[in-house]
């Protein structure tokens, strides 16, 4: 049984990955099937950014996720785009983020029925929800299908950890074909939004079992941190922004929050500490054009990993379920 579905996922992932190099993403998939569809989406963004700030990191997450697991699954109709609310960490993944794509297929459906992947839906609610939050507008390509098969154990492979060191982080990045400059430019969207307690506790009291805080948190930031998240029996629903002047603006303050120590998670704080990625943070942190036009491409790049096109895929109805399931 094992081997089976071993092989049979090998086999999915191996062919939407071919077909994927000879059909290439376009800006005008849906010219004609769906002529207005940026404008659907974006009135469902617009007022859930007004409405629902926490949408825009939710969805821009969840739109990562998406990318990097490679499969917006079925699992049972239990998760959503993604696998990954049915899998161990389930609070993780903002609902926000979920209930925007389902409002905006839903209005998608009413308009152009059968012809919008959910896939693409989410590509174009990020990029919408990056602008909206103050980043760089970008053209999103499209012509991505949903997948038909769920993969849930791929789930914790696929993705970083907080206390991912770099040398793992360039190792899963290169290996879904981005690059050094990617990861640092990508882990900008850290800009917004806000983490769970647990994900840096261990850098406010006990950092890799020295019984000690860790030795590169701004002291003040340290205090605040310890004083949200307490070291034992804190509230496991408290969260911290990852940017604690601007937690809603998408600007470039991340970088240069990295080169104060003001770095929330391990993962961030070691993108200044490592010289192969130290050069870059500088960059982006003096030179909010040069990091908007790298977080662009990046975003591009990621969108086009291992999409699935023709048979390999299918336009859900609904995205929180694959059309064949019960
Ligand atoms: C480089 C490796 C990365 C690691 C280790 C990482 C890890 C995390 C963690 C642990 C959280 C907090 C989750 C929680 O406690 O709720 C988070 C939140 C977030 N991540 Fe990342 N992430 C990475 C890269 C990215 C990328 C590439 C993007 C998008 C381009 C992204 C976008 C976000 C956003 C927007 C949030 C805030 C979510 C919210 O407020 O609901 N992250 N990330
Ligand atoms: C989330 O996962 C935990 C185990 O990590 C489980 O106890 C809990 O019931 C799950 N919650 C939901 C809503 O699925
Ligand atoms: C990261 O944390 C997890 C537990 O959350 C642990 O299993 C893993 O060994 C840690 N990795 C590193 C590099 O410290
Ligand atoms: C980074 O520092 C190490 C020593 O700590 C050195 O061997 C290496 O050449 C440096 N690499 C870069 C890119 O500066």
């Amino acid at each position: 049984m094992i081997f089976f579905s071993f092989y049979f996922v090998s086999y999915l992932v191996g062919i939407a990955h071919c077909s994927a190099v000879h059909h290439q993403l376009s800006l005008d998939f849906y010219s004609k099937s769906c002529p207005q569809l940026d404008q659907l989406v974006s009135s469902v963004t617009s007022r859930r950014f007004r409405d629902f700030p926490v949408s825009g990191p939710a969805t821009i997450r969840l739109f990562f996720h998406d990318c990097f697991v490679e499969v917006p699954s079925n699992n049972g109709g239990g998760g959503g785009v993604v696998v990954e609310r049915d899998v161990g960490d389930n609070k993780s993944l903002a609902p926000e983020g979920f209930e925007a794509v389902d409002e905006v297929k839903a209005l998608v459906e009413t308009k152009c029925p059968a012809v919008v992947s959910c896939a693409d839906i989410l590509a174009i609610a990020a990029r919408d929800f990056v602008h909206l939050a103050g980043g760089p507008y970008y053209q999103v390509k499209k012509g991505r299908r949903d997948s038909k098969v769920s993969l849930a154990s791929k789930v914790k492979l696929n993705l970083p950890r907080a206390n991912s060191t770099i040398d793992e982080l360039l190792r899963l990045f290169t290996s879904k074909g981005l690059s050094l400059a990617d990861l640092v430019a990508l882990s900008g969207a850290h800009t917004i939004g806000f983490s769970h307690c647990d994900q840096f506790l261990g850098r406010l009291y006990n950092y890799k079992g020295t019984k000690k805080p860790d030795p590169f948190i701004d002291p003040r930031l340290l205090k605040a941190l310890q004083m949200s998240c307490p070291h034992f029996g804190g509230n496991t629903d408290i969260v911290a922004p990852f940017d604690v002047q601007t937690p809603f603006l998408f600007d470039h303050m991340y970088y240069g929050n990295l080169e104060a120590n003001m770095g929330l998670l391990a993962s961030d704080q070691a993108l200044f500490l490592d010289n192969r990625t130290r050069p870059l943070v500088q960059a982006f942190g003096k030179d909010k054009a040069k990091f908007f036009e790298a977080f662009s491409l990046g975003m591009e790049k990621m969108g086009a990993i291992r999409i699935k096109r023709g048979k390999k895929g299918e336009v859900r109805r609904v995205c929180s379920k694959h059309n064949k399931s019960g």
